[in-house]
């Protein structure tokens, strides 16, 4: 398995994993499959324009796409501590061989070495119970719960913050 970061020449196999994930996972995920479908693929393309700041990262296993994270940094002046997480997917059938993991753990690594970086946040359906596992072993922590912040088929689902913490708070 190779990480990589996406670019634009992976747009054709990123929309697929990316379709595939919100069509599996409706509650997982806050963008709805229908929206995304009609994103203009140059929407979809600047998205996999790559910079320290704001990234994709792709697991391939045998030259195929078959996991994402994504990782931006805060834009303001006053926010760029800040960085937040999303977009984390497995395709089902390479699940718990480590590459959920593999991905968030370059991420991290990436952010510890920016010095400028000093906490990590993201969002997760509550009901994720494998991504909140996941979270917790990398030292997230949860720190509030947002009621009912999706609807689906008429069901609403609950969504933890969480958030890490790269650096004392002191320094
Ligand atoms: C969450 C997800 C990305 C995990 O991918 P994965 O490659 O199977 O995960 P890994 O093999 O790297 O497992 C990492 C850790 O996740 C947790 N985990 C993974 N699958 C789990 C499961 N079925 N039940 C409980 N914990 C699980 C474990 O803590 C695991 O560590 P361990 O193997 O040391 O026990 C994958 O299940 C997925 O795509 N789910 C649907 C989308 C989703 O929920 N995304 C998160 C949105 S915020």
């Amino acid at each position: 398995m190779t990480i990589l970061t996406l670019t634009p020449a992976n747009l054709r196999e990123y929309r697929a994993l990316r379709l595939a994930a919100l069509h599996e996972q409706p509650p997982a995920f806050g963008t709805p499959a229908e929206k995304e479908e009609k994103l203009p693929l140059e929407a979809m393309a600047s998205r996999l324009q790559a910079s320290k700041d704001t990234y994709i990262l792709g697991a391939f296993s045998d030259d195929s796409l078959v996991g994402t994270i994504r990782f931006s940094r805060f834009e303001e002046t006053n926010e760029k501590h800040r960085g937040f997480i999303a977009g984390l997917y497995v395709r089902p059938e390479v699940r718990r061989r480590g590459i959920a993991r593999a991905l968030a753990t370059e991420v991290l690594a990436r952010a510890r070495r920016d010095t400028g970086l000093r906490r990590i946040h993201l969002t997760v359906v509550t009901a994720q119970e494998a991504a909140i596992q996941l979270y917790k072993s990398l030292g997230f922590r949860i720190y509030g719960t947002e009621h009912e912040a999706f609807s689906n088929q008429g069901q609403f689902y609950d969504e933890y913050l969480m958030e890490l913490l790269l650096q004392s708070k002191t320094k």
